[in-house]
């Protein structure tokens, strides 16, 4: 066994394949931890308007990202490897740029954490590529599901960088308007549902 593939495992994917698929999930793993803490990053220090929307929208979008990463890290245990997750080894081997740490207003904040979304929604389609040349449908289908989650949440981040006035397409004014002022109703229904302010009281 190699320093990446440390167990045994009967999973039907032949060896060598393993080794570049534990490779490149741990890879993401780390990319999904400085994610996270970046998201939260946003989550504590955003001010200026609608601040109360995007604060909780963050805590939404963070909580997503940390379920990313466990599945990451038991994919990476399936397949007979290591799951490389403390936080100095996820700084080390991530894919993102640290966070702007000049960000004040929200605007600079939905934009930093634009950039690294689309970043790592960037990596994951290389990733995607990767477990179907190892022929692991299981791995690549995770990577899909991860990618499409990451992309729709970039997306809400997207919406409120519009500058109002500028979006000639009906369709998307109204969505990016939907998105602006009831963001947490519509990330709650991605999320499973259930009473917000249940929600709003757990995650503070
Ligand atoms: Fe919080």
């Amino acid at each position: 066994m190699s320093n990446h593939l440390p167990f045994a495992t009967h999973v039907a994917v032949a060896e060598l394949d393993r080794e570049k698929l534990v490779r490149g999930l741990n890879t993401t793993l780390a990319t999904a931890l400085d994610l996270h803490s970046q998201v939260k990053q946003a989550h504590w220090n955003i001010k200026g308007p609608q601040f109360f929307a995007r604060h909780e929208l963050f805590e939404r979008l963070a909580t997503r990202v940390l379920t990313w990463a466990d599945e990451l890290a038991e994919r990476t245990s399936a397949l007979g490897g290591y799951a490389m997750g403390t936080t100095r080894l996820g700084a080390a081997a991530s894919e993102i740029s640290e966070y702007d740490l000049s960000a004040v207003d929200g605007s600079a904040h939905l934009l930093t954490l634009v950039e690294r979304y689309a970043t790592f929604c960037e990596r994951l389609r290389v990733r995607v590529n990767e477990a179907a040349d190892a022929d692991d449908a299981a791995t690549e289908d995770l990577y899909i599901e991860i990618l499409r989650a990451a992309e729709l949440d970039m997306w809400f981040l997207e919406s409120h960088l519009v500058p109002s006035g500028t979006a000639s397409v009906t369709s998307f004014a109204h969505a990016a308007s939907t998105i602006s002022n009831g963001a947490i109703s519509n990330v709650g229904v991605v999320n499973g549902g259930g009473d917000s302010a249940t929600r709003r009281r757990d995650q503070h």
